[in-house]
C-alpha cells in the first residue's frame, strides 16, 4: 500500500510533473531501453568534429518572457555545441539567463524561436507527453536547492524515477542502492531527507538525477547553497559519474574552482553564448559567490 501511494503520489521528480496517462507508455519504453549502465545510442545524425560527437546542439535561441506586458529578451540569438561525455561549465551575471538556459536545454521550458537538437531530433517539435517521456529517460537535473521529498528517506527519494519508469520496487531499489553508495551515503539510506546535512541531501539529489543513468546530466549551481568544503565534495561527485558513466554534463556554476576543472566553459552576455579562456572566467562573475 504504501509503495504504490509511492508510485501514484510522487510523479513531481525533477521539478517536472508527469500525468497519469503517461505512465504506461513511460513504463513499457523504459522496460525497452534500460539495459545496464549506459545505453547504446544512434549518433548517427550527430555532428562531428575532431572525432566528438555532439549530443546537444543549439541554433538561434531566442527566449523573450513577458512580465505584465512588459516583454523581457533574455536569449537573443545563442548558439553552442555540447559533444558527449563532456563537462561544461555555463557562466554568466546573475540574472543573464542561465537558469533559462538550462531550463530550455533540459526542456523544461520551450524556447520562443529556436532550435534545440537532441542527438540530432528536434524535441520541441514533439508534443507535451513525447517530451516528458523523453526527459524522464535521458536527462538528469540537480537544482541549487535539491528539491527532494522531504517526507521520505533518502533511498525513498532516489528509487522514485525509477518506480515511475516502472522498474519493480526490487530493482528500483538495487538501482538506487547502487548509486546512493557510489555518492559515499551507504550509511544514510534511511534517513529521512530532513535528517541529512546540506551537502548530504544534495549528493541524495545527484544520486536521484543520475539513479536511472542518464545521458545528460544538468545541474544549476550544485554548489551554490554549500560552504566550500561540502561544495567541493559536491562537485568531486559530479566530475566522477561523468568518468564513470561517461555522462555528458552542463553545470551552470560561479565556483571558480569548479569551472576552471571543467572541459570548457561557455558564458552568456547579452543573450548570446561565447567561449571561455579559463583566464576569462572571472569577468563572467566567476568567483564572485560560490
Ligand atoms: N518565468 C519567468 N517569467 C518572467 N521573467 C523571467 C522568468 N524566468 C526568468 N525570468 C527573467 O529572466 C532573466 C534571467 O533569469 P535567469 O535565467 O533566472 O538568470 P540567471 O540564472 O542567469 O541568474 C531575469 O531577468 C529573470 O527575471
Ligand atoms: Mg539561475
Amino acid at each position: 500500500m504504501y509503495l504504490y501511494l509511492i508510485e501514484v503520489l510522487l510523479f513531481v521528480i525533477n521539478g517536472t510533473i508527469f500525468n497519469l496517462f503517461d505512465l504506461t507508455h513511460i513504463m513499457t519504453e523504459a522496460q525497452k531501453t534500460l539495459s545496464g549502465a549506459v545505453r547504446e545510442r544512434d549518433t548517427s545524425f550527430c555532428q562531428e568534429a575532431d572525432n566528438k560527437t555532439s549530443v546537444l546542439e543549439v541554433d538561434s535561441l531566442k527566449k523573450v518572457f513577458s512580465n505584465n506586458g512588459l516583454k523581457v529578451e533574455v536569449l537573443k540569438d545563442l548558439k553552442c555545441l555540447i559533444y558527449s561525455g563532456e563537462i561544461v561549465g555555463v557562466v554568466g551575471a546573475s540574472g543573464v539567463g542561465k537558469t533559462t538556459f538550462l531550463h530550455i536545454l533540459g526542456t523544461l521550458d520551450r524556447p520562443t524561436s529556436g532550435k534545440v537538437l537532441h542527438f540530432g531530433e528536434d524535441v520541441f517539435s514533439w508534443n507535451d507527453t513525447k517530451l516528458s517521456k523523453f526527459r524522464n529517460k535521458e536527462l538528469g537535473f540537480v537544482f541549487q536547492f535539491h528539491h527532494l521529498l522531504p517526507e521520505f528517506s533518502a533511498l525513498e527519494n532516489v528509487m522514485m524515477p525509477c518506480l515511475v519508469a516502472g522498474e519493480s520496487r526490487a530493482k528500483a531499489r538495487e538501482m538506487a542502492k547502487d548509486i546512493l553508495a557510489e555518492t559515499g551515503l551507504e550509511k544514510r539510506f534511511d534517513h529521512r531527507v530532513g535528517q541529512l546535512s546540506g551537502g548530504e541531501q544534495q549528493r541524495v539529489a545527484l544520486a536521484r538525477a543520475m539513479a536511472r543513468k542518464p545521458g545528460l546530466l544538468l545541474a544549476d549551481e550544485p554548489t551554490g547553497n554549500l560552504d566550500e568544503r561540502t561544495g567541493e565534495k559536491a562537485a568531486e561527485l559530479i566530475f566522477t559519474l561523468n568518468k564513470r558513466y561517461g555522462t555528458t554534463v552542463v553545470v551552470v556554476t560561479h565556483n571558480l574552482a569548479l569551472a576552471s576543472r571543467m572541459d570548457r566553459c561557455i558564458g552568456l552576455a547579452g543573450g548570446r553564448a561565447v567561449e571561455l579562456d579559463v583566464s576569462e572566467l572571472k569577468d563572467f562573475g566567476v568567483g564572485s559567490i560560490s
